[in-house]
């Protein structure tokens, strides 16, 4: 175990849109940081601040990041399959923003509210899921534990930050070209935008049923994540799991149309109550959540509860921050829970 009060965190990443938000959330949370090291591309000179000061990045290296106790990945699958399983043989406890590892036998898929016991002392390579099914998880996870779950439903409708910094950019272009352009030419006008280098197609005034590729039964590769991170944390391997991934006009927090079946029935108060106790999630009753309304809290957003077309469904409607809980939230309550067994 480390001396708690000097860890030495290194943060792969520290630049991007999920690294800015963990480098504010370990400041908030008063992680005993003793030393930060942030890493990025190395493609140009940057840095991030730190407790009010401006800290350089690095270009990420092992041979620095070895020297860390505790390292946060939050760069891309290629840089977490660089270093990944390298920092975990050396000792360096390591939580992996990426989806490079989140589906391998020995790696742990955690959300601390959902399957803590997934975590292990001899494990120190951690994943955290993809942003997209953390609402679904955290929702599902009382429900299984009462009801036992037999089907999953879903519709995403998700923020262009889930993609990144360069896919945010591109959002902002064509919305500044849509601005500029807006009821010039005609009410119902669209206007052209240049060809989409990140995303499918233009996201700005308009949305796609795609998030990443399609494999060759026509699901896309976020539908894939859904259904099999959502499993693997569940321990729910079988469990049937049907998903349309979204990309629409946000800027940032998903929102999710989703259908539970469990296998024994459930009556409405009985999970208003269990849901209303869970940790991670404010049930909202006589309102429902929006992504304005979840923007830059910790919670799990969940309203509209009511019941499906099937005997044992639940219909809900779920809302999250992608860039905290979906991401680099979940990965430093993973670090606390680290801290909290003195295991780091
Ligand atoms: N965005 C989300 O909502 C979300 C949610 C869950 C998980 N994730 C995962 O979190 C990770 C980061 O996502 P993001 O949205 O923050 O991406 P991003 O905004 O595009 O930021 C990428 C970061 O990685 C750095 N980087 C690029 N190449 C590198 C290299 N070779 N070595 C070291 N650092 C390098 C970049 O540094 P430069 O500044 O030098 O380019 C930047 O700091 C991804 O694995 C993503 O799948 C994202």
């Amino acid at each position: 175990m480390a001396n708690r009060s000097s860890l030495r965190v290194g943060v792969v990443g520290a630049t991007g849109l999920v690294g800015r938000i963990l480098l504010g959330i370990l400041q908030e949370r008063r992680f005993p940081v003793g030393e930060l090291r942030p890493f990025s591309s190395g493609r140009g000179a940057s840095a991030v601040l730190w407790r009010g000061r401006r800290i350089p990045c690095a270009a990420a290296s092992l041979e620095a990041l070895r020297a860390c106790d505790l390292a946060f990945l939050v760069s891309s699958d290629e840089v977490s399959e660089r270093f990944g399983p390298a920092l975990a043989a050396a000792g360096v406890w390591t939580i992996d923003d990426s989806s490079a590892f989140r589906l391998h036998k020995d790696v742990p898929l955690v959300i601390p509210e959902v399957n803590a016991q997934a975590l292990s002392p001899r494990r120190r390579l951690i994943a955290g899921p993809n942003c997209t099914l953390t609402g679904a998880a955290v929702v599902g996870a009382p429900l299984l534990r009462a009801g036992g779950l037999k089907a999953v439903r879903l519709a995403s409708y998700q923020a262009v930050s889930g993609a990144g910094r360069a896919a945010l950019e591109e959002y902002h272009a064509q919305a500044r070209r849509a601005a500029a352009k807006a009821g010039r030419s005609g009410p119902l006008d669209i206007p052209p935008y240049p060809e989409p280098k990140v995303f499918p197609k233009p996201i700005a005034l308009n949305l796609f049923p795609q998030v990443g590729s399609f494999d060759r039964n026509g699901d896309c590769s976020e539908e894939f994540k859904v259904r099999e991170e959502l499993r693997k944390i569940w321990g729910a391997r079988a469990l049937p799991i049907s998903a349309t991934t979204v990309r629409v006009p946000v800027v940032r927090c998903h929102s999710l149309a989703l259908w539970i079946e469990t296998r024994r029935p459930l009556g409405l108060p009985r999970v208003r109550a269990l849901l209303r106790r869970a940790p991670g999630l404010k049930l909202w009753e006589g309102d429902y959540p929006t992504p304005a309304s979840a923007l830059e809290t910790d919670e799990v957003h969940v309203g509209r509860v009511r019941r499906g077309a099937l005997p044992k469904e639940l219909s809900f409607w779920v809302v999250s921050d992608n860039l905290r809980k979906g991401a680099a939230l979940n990965s430093v309550q993973i670090a606390e829970l680290l801290l909290k067994k003195r295991w780091l």
